[in-house]
């Protein structure tokens, strides 16, 4: 009996010649595929609306479950600041869309606040009481204001659909919140964050010691590409910054871009004094070396003006702070071909809490592969395996103690940043820290390291946990670090206007 080559199925059977069955198998597997992709397609589609902490699935890192976390406990919107003596420090800022003029004369299409962009520096003193009224007179999309690096109460945290909704054009919103931590801290938009910080809806905040600085000259030096070009405060090339020969100043270093940005002093000592609004202690000189600044990070730099007139020149690569006498020069130099090790950098110190002790024990691996995002195909992001939104949430209760082992084979660098909490740095590729406690929110991952960092779990809520190159996050780079027994009232997805990324 002739048999079909192709299916080995005898002719005779059905009497059904062979040219059928070919287009019958055909068909079948056409439908079969186009099932197995409208399903994939389907499941990778985001739900029109709902609560970040119903996303993927839950990681209890080894400590106790919470059943049903998720529908019951303290709403995100009752964790304010408790105390309710009167704010010491009242800000209105209100935002626009539209031209903006930056520092140096140059006009650009972006956001503004107040008029400006980078906005007002926000300063405190450490213990005020901190009340920022934001007002969107323009910005189509709405947005918010988080205070990244600070470890604010949740309902402040300024994440639309976690902490709040978007704030919507002719709307406003009040922030209130304790100045707890002394240093260098910005905020921004956290409403389609991707575009709006980029266009410029951020500033610095800047908390200083009740005992204040003492004789040093502080200086401010928010980094950020506008239209392309590198700018400190809002202005392209050598910024200056009057001085007396001698003297000593502090140059607050913030990275508001995507990438890591390496910033070093021309041709003479430096030291490090913070990372990340926290002290380094024991920070030794540094020449010839340059410091790596996070994207979304911070390193405040001591520098020393010359006595001899010239000025001292802090480079971040494109622009440049000259702190001197008015005329000072202080030729550039190109970038160090060596870094200041922040594993090593100081020495140590207690950190105040035990990592041994861990109650908790995350995994934060960050890989690539193609999938399907909201049915999109695409490269993306994956999370422990997984594509967004079937990420994991990271569950934790009040007085934890957790630790996080980050490691990245994704092929690129990734910032990352937890929201609320700051993360001690244990080790990195394994290789202990033996420098001064290195505390940070924000962590630069490069392809291939594993770092072990660790934290309390001491401020409930539900906090972001996700890459600061902020179009990673849009490509889903995002999880949350969710607390037992607290809900969330704020929902995303398309039929919300919510949009955090
Ligand atoms: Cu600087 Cu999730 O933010
Ligand atoms: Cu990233």
């Amino acid at each position: 009996m002739p048999a079909d080559d192709s299916t080995g199925v005898p002719m005779a059977v059905g009497s059904v010649g062979p040219g059928r069955w070919r287009r019958v198998v055909a068909i079948g597997v056409v439908v079969l595929v186009l099932g197995a992709l409208t399903w994939l397609w389907n499941g990778s589609r985001l739900a029109s609306a709902y609560p970040v902490m119903s996303m993927g699935y839950a990681d209890y890192g080894g400590g106790p479950t919470a059943a049903g976390h998720q529908h019951q406990g303290r709403s995100v919107a009752t964790l304010v600041a408790t105390t309710t003596r009167p704010a010491d420090i009242h800000v209105v800022l209100t935002a626009c869309k539209g031209r903006v003029t930056l520092a140096d004369g140059r006009a650009v299409d972006g956001y503004s606040l107040n008029g400006a962009t980078p906005g007002p520096t926000l300063r405190a003193v450490e213990g005020d009481l901190v009340e920022v009224r934001l007002v969107n007179e323009s910005v189509p999309d709405g947005m918010t204001l988080h205070w990244h690096g600070l470890d604010v109460p949740n309902a402040e945290d300024g994440v639309a659909g976690v902490t709040q909704d978007a704030v919507m054009p002719g709307q406003e919103h009040t922030y209130r919140f304790v100045a707890g931590q002394i240093g260098t801290f910005w905020y921004h938009s956290h409403q389609v964050s991707h575009e709006q910080v980029r266009g410029g809806l951020l500033g610095a905040v800047v908390i200083t010691p009740k005992i204040g600085l003492g004789a040093v000259v502080d200086v401010l030096a928010l980094v950020h590409l506008y239209a392309g070009e590198r700018t400190v405060n809002g202005r392209a090339g050598d910024v200056r910054v009057p001085a007396p020969a001698g003297a000593v100043a502090r140059v607050r270093v913030i990275n508001t871009d995507n990438g890591p940005m390496p910033v070093w002093v021309a041709g003479t000592a430096y030291r490090v004094l913070a990372v990340d609004g926290q002290d380094l202690h024991g920070p030794t000189p540094v020449k010839d070396a340059s410091v790596l600044v996070t994207a979304g990070g911070r390193a405040d730099l001591e520098v020393r003006v010359p006595d001899d007139g010239r000025a001292v020149r802090v480079d971040t690569g494109g622009a440049s702070i000259l702190v001197g006498p008015v005329s000072g020069t202080a030729a550039p130099v190109s970038a160090p071909s060596t870094s200041v090790d922040l594993l090593t950098y100081g020495t140590p110190a207690p950190l105040g809490f035990d990592p041994a002790a861990a109650t908790r024990r995350f995994e934060y691996a960050i890989g690539r592969r193609p999938g399907l995002l909201d049915g999109r195909p695409g490269l993306f992001w994956t999370i422990n395996g997984h594509l967004f939104p079937d990420v994991p949430t990271f569950v934790v209760a009040e007085g934890d103690i957790v630790r996080v082992h980050l490691t990245n084979t994704s092929g690129e660098v990734h910032p990352m940043h937890l929201h609320g909490h700051r993360l001690v740095v244990l080790a990195r590729n394994g290789v202990a820290s033996t420098g001064s406690p290195w505390v940070v929110d924000s962590l630069n991952v490069c392809n291939g390291e594993s770092y072990d960092v660790a934290f309390v779990a001491d401020n409930p809520g539900v906090w972001m946990d996700h890459c600061h190159n902020l179009p990673h996050a849009t490509e889903g780079l995002v999880a949350h670090l969710v607390y037992a027994g607290v809900m969330d009232p704020y929902l995303v997805g398309g039929s919300t206007r919510n949009q955090p990324e």
